[in-house]
């Protein structure tokens, strides 16, 4: 991996924060995923390309994770810099010091703030606040870094993004409407099937059409799964409950019927089609375990490039190349 290659990423990103995909635009975007590749393909302990040297990342996780933490950790590791995991109980922000007092000090000391939380007002509060790029590494509504991650996983095993079918059945969440943005930034043909009450947020789907008049993209709506899968190359899904939701599990189990991957419905979709999660996953609730672990998953590549694109990120963001 030579830093000659880096550059035409940087000029554009360099120091931005990414709340959305929408921070992002098309062009950098597949820049960022070529980055990702050329990453992946490089030995994973590349001595010699540190671009990060000095560079710390600050983590604050107000949920769990084991992709995000263990992706982010390691791939500062190997870029040369490092990381500080904040819970908030463990700093002033859970005893009530202010977002925004916490954004600004936090700035004095890191080059970088990557928060997971609830609500996508405090990331924003966050960003408009502290003078260093903020990383949402997922809020209730959003969740980019998947999103990039989902993206470079299709091209990898596709070849392309432009005019592929992707499906995705289940719940409009936060994964949903990252890969709104994506499939839309990318050309990509998405088409989306929830139970009635569970469909995407309005304003993400008037976005994502905005941006798709520009790529070539569509985004479609069926009620019913299994038209929804018909012709596709991937298939999509994720959990029915997302953290927070909790107490909605028996409500959402009973909603969702019907809305399981299941090997008849991989069977609608290409004979080549993949299927995807952005894990963790609940085997026989929203996938059936003979999908999950079946030939046709590829969620464990998936998983891997999380840390490919968001050292790519990274290095887009904060590298003094
Ligand atoms: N997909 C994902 O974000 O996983 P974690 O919750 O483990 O970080
Ligand atoms: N929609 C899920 C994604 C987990 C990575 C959640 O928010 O819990």
């Amino acid at each position: 991996m030579h830093t000659s290659f880096v550059p035409h990423v940087l000029k554009s990103c360099k120091g931005k924060s990414l709340l959305t995909l929408t921070n992002l635009s098309p062009e950098e975007i597949t820049n960022l995923l070529d980055l990702a590749y050329q990453l992946k393909k490089s030995t994973n302990n590349d001595e010699e390309f540190k671009p990060l040297i000095g560079k710390t990342l600050a983590m604050i996780f107000d949920k769990p994770s084991t992709r995000t933490r263990v992706s982010f950790e390691v791939g500062m590791m190997q870029l040369g810099g490092h990381v500080l995991n904040l819970n908030r109980q463990d700093i002033q922000l859970g005893r009530g010091e202010s977002i925004e007092d916490t954004a600004k000090v936090l700035a004095r000391y890191i080059d970088a703030i990557l928060i997971r939380t609830f609500d996508h007002e405090s990331v924003e509060i966050l960003a408009q606040t502290t003078t260093v790029p903020v990383i949402n590494g997922l809020t209730d509504p959003y969740h980019p870094c998947q999103a990039l991650a989902d993206l470079l996983t299709l091209q990898e095993e596709k070849g392309h993004l432009t005019g592929l079918k992707v499906a995705y059945i289940g719940d409009g969440n936060n994964v949903l409407h990252s890969l709104m943005h994506g499939a839309a930034a990318t050309g990509i043909h998405l088409t989306i099937s929830t139970p009635k009450g569970y469909e995407p947020d309005p304003t993400v789907w008037n976005e994502a059409e905005t941006l798709a008049t520009t790529t070539g993209a569509t985004l479609t709506f069926h009620n019913n799964p299994l038209i929804a899968v018909e012709d596709a190359d991937a298939v999509y899904t994720d959990v029915w409950a997302s953290m927070g939701q909790e107490e909605e599990k028996e409500k959402r189990l009973h909603d969702f019927a019907g809305f399981q991957v299941t090997q008849t419905m991989m069977n609608k979709a290409k004979d080549d089609a993949i299927f995807l999660h952005c894990l963790p996953a609940y085997r026989d609730l929203e996938v059936s375990a003979e999908v999950l672990d079946g030939p046709q998953s590829v969620v464990f590549n998936q998983a891997e490039n999380r840390l490919h694109t968001q050292k790519a990120l990274l290095i887009a963001l904060l590298a003094d190349v």
